[in-house]
């Protein structure tokens, strides 16, 4: 099976330059690579200058790594401010930045709950606020939310995710709707269980058995790839997609709509 990346022209995001918040690692840093091979110029912002700067290093072209936390709106400020100096205009947010940890409910702390909400969802607004005036004066803006399945049904063990990723989805529609009239799309992209991430690392962690049996949970049979992801955020910022807006796509090899059954498919 080949990358599914391989699918598209060399230059389908020429031109583009994107703000891609929590692109120093994981599915992001993927969006991030993706973005550059097909001619986009991206600026990845996250906590940690040196992880930044180790990512661009290896994603190479035309990236600014620039240290950012997602709760600081004047942090952002600058973020949009640097990419603009740097590559004179920014058309696409990715709202990536998050932080997850399993904990129950009965246990999770008032500052444990409100710490994801504030990056997920507080964080989203705040990027999207910041890219606003850049986003609109492209003509041509994109604001893609990263979200997740978690919150389509009453998720063990995350709440304060499943609530931030909800609150994600709103945001995605409320953009589309009061920005579409300044040429800005709002969507959003939710991905599944895919392999190899933090997230994955953090949330199933320890036996290869829990991972085995996620896996057969899965219609596909497995985890999605990082590349699978990226190809959807290819899509969705390719003029390909240029009517969609406002709507959420789950890349998630069926899992979401599978539901517990006594008949073996
Ligand atoms: N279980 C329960 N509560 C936890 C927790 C865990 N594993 N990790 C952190 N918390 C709580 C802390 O106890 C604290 O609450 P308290 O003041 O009541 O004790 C609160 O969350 C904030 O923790 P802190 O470590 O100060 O926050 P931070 O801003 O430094 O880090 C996190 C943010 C907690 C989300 C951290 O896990 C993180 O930085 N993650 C980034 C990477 C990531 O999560 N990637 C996965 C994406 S799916």
């Amino acid at each position: 099976m080949g990358s599914p990346l391989d699918v598209f022209a060399a230059g389908v995001l020429a031109g583009r330059v994107a703000l891609i918040t929590g692109g120093g690692s994981g599915i992001c840093r993927g969006i991030a690579a993706a973005f550059v091979r097909f001619g986009a110029r991206v600026c990845i912002v996250g906590r940690k200058q040196d992880a930044l700067d180790a990512t661009a290093a290896a994603i190479g072209g035309d990236v600014l790594p620039f240290a950012a936390d997602v709760r600081q709106p004047d942090a952002l400020a600058a973020a949009v401010a640097a990419t603009i100096a740097k590559f004179g205009a920014l058309d696409t947010l990715v709202n990536g930045a998050a932080g997850n940890f399993l904990a129950p409910a009965a246990a999770l702390s008032p500052n444990g709950f409100k710490t994801v909400l504030d990056i997920d969802l507080a964080g989203t607004f705040n990027a999207s606020r910041a890219a606003f005036e850049a986003l609109r004066t492209s003509g041509d803006g994109l604001v893609l939310n990263i979200s997740a399945t978690l919150h389509y049904h009453g998720t063990p063990l995350q709440i304060h995710a499943s609530a931030a990723k909800a609150g994600v989805d709103a945001i995605t529609r409320n953009l589309a709707v009061e920005w579409g009239r300044f040429g800005i799309r709002s969507c959003g992209l939710a991905p599944g269980p895919i392999g190899d991430t933090e997230g994955m690392r953090r949330l199933a962690p320890g036996s290869g058995e829990l991972v085995a049996k996620m896996e057969k949970s899965i219609p596909a049979g497995r985890f999605g790839t990082i590349d699978e992801i990226a190809a959807a955020a290819v899509f969705l910022r390719s003029d390909a997609a240029r009517y969609i807006s406002g709507h959420v796509l789950v890349v998630d090899g069926g899992a979401v709509v599978s539901t517990p059954s006594f008949l073996d498919p």
